[in-house]
């Protein structure tokens, strides 16, 4: 059995290493058509797509989600949600519909709506937490009446060719495939009812496809230590260094210069890093029986605000958190037997707001961990995290033989009495 398990999974792997996040192996948007009616000249359905991964959410703009008609089909009406355009509706008089083009582009709406346009989950300017986050908010719906389409379940023909802007590229969308019809409970819970035919669609991401540069990198420090580690020299590309802005310019007392750009262009502080997040992670105290992480977060783009931000790290050390002060934490198991991964969120109206550039900038909290005394040690840089996630992308790490050392007093020269007691100093904290 484990040896099927294992070759399913290296299957997946290879079959899917373009779009495949090895801390959410299943993690994917799932968009579903249910047929909830037919009408004279088509049906009416209700889409709903579901954030089903376990660590990325759908930022501000919001997702697009766009297909292509199989046949000549048009979009009479929908609610708690539009299209970005109508089209040519010219060949119709009287009734024209909401949309008549042949690869519709839909957006959520903004919150407030009135009434009258709003759905069940829509309306939230498209924006979608994680899975992992928040499961029961990480959903988005709306409904559709389409025209000139198939009447009954043999007649319909399924929209091809799915896009998802989730809100840049990086998301791939395979073919709609007709599934078991969903059933609804009534409000009253005392009645069930079915779609009348239903259809989904699976869209999974790829930070590749994403963006060329990675999006955060991450810099270490240790009490053990003074060196610290920094980002890699342009860890997210330099190509933004013409633009970007020293910390004394004046351009940032001008006004507007952190309103966003339709296009999410950032403006970005001068770093030799060139990231957008910086992630550090401080090794601060050791105890008996635990040891003290720092981290904290900070924002270099004086144009983006991240609401919801998250923070995926993976340590071996992670199945023994006893305490995270100001952030929320949740484990993150991937495979059932391997427990060493876990997400980080902001807490709720305190710092789930990662704010633009500047003085307010940054989030942190402190980690208390038990010690495992089999594994732990703070040699070879084991104190500092295997991965780290920011928003669902994976951030770069330093290289390994720049990281914070443990002075080795077994092969250290004893040769001068400051040397020895700067050892004897350093055993004390280390071992105490
Ligand atoms: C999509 O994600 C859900 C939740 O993790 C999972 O149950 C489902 O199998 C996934 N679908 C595909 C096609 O991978
Ligand atoms: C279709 O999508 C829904 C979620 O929207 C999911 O619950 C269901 O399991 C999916 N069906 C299949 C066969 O993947
Ligand atoms: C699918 O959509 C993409 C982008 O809209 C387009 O470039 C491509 O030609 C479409 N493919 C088909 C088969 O319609
Ligand atoms: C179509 O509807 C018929 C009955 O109305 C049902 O037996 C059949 O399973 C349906 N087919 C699909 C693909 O939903
Ligand atoms: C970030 O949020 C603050 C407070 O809500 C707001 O004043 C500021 O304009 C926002 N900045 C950006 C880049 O959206
Ligand atoms: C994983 O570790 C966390 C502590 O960080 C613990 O609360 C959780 O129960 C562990 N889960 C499993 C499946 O071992
Ligand atoms: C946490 O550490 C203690 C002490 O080493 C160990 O007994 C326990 O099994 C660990 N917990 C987990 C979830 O690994
Ligand atoms: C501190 O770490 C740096 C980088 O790994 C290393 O070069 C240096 O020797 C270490 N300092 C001590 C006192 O061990």
């Amino acid at each position: 059995m484990r040896f099927i398990v294992s070759g399913l999974f290296l299957f997946v792997l290879f079959c899917h290493a373009a779009a495949y996040d090895p801390l959410d192996p299943n993690g994917n948007v799932t968009i579903k058509w249910d047929i909830v009616s037919w009408t004279p000249d088509g049906y009416v359905a209700v889409v709903t797509i579901n954030n089903f991964q376990m660590h990325r959410h759908i930022i501000s703009p919001g997702w697009t989600l766009g297909w292509t008609w199989a046949k000549k089909e048009v979009i009479w009406s929908m609610v708690g949600a539009q299209t970005t355009e109508q089209g040519d509706c010219s060949k119709f008089k009287g009734n024209i519909p909401h949309c008549c083009k042949k690869t519709p582009t839909v957006v959520d709406l903004l919150p407030g709506v009135p009434y009258n346009q709003q759905f069940t989950n829509c309306c939230k300017g498209g924006v979608l937490p994680a899975w992992g986050q928040d499961p029961q908010a990480a959903i988005s719906a709306f409904q559709v009446s389409v025209g000139l389409a198939g009447t009954s379940n043999k007649t319909v023909k399924l929209p091809k060719n799915f896009t998802l802007l989730g809100p840049g590229p990086g998301y791939t969308c395979g073919p709609a495939k007709v599934v078991p019809s969903t059933t609804f409970l009534t409000p009253d819970r005392r009645r069930k009812t079915q779609a009348l035919m239903t259809w989904n669609v699976t869209c999974t991401y790829s930070q590749f496809l994403a963006r060329k540069n990675p999006n955060c990198c991450v810099s270490f420090s240790s009490f053990y230590n003074e060196t610290i580690t920094p980002c890699p020299s342009c860890a997210c590309g330099c190509q933004n260094k013409i633009s970007c802005v020293k910390s004394d310019s004046k351009i940032l007392k001008m006004v507007g210069v952190n309103t966003p750009r339709k296009d999410n262009a950032p403006l970005l502080k001068c770093t030799h890093h060139m990231c957008p997040v910086r992630v550090h992670w401080h090794v601060k105290l050791n105890y008996k029986e635990y040891w003290r992480v720092k981290v904290s977060i900070t924002n270099f783009n004086y144009r983006m605000n991240y609401t919801l931000w998250s923070l995926v790290v993976q340590h071996p050390n992670l199945n023994n958190v006893t305490q995270v002060f100001s952030f929320d934490y949740k484990p993150l198991v991937p495979y059932e037997s391997i427990n060493d991964t876990g997400i980080f969120y902001g807490m709720k109206y305190y710092n789930d707001l990662l704010m633009e550039a500047g003085p307010f900038g940054n989030v942190q909290s402190e980690l208390l961990l038990q010690k495992d005394k089999d594994t732990f040690t703070f040699k070879q840089g084991w104190a500092f995290p295997r991965k780290v996630y920011f928003n669902g992308d994976e951030c770069m790490l330093p290289p390994p033989d720049t990281y914070p050392f443990l002075p080795n007093s077994a092969n250290q020269d004893l040769f001068s009495i400051t040397t020895f007691i700067a050892a004897m100093l350093l055993l004390l904290v280390a071992f105490w």
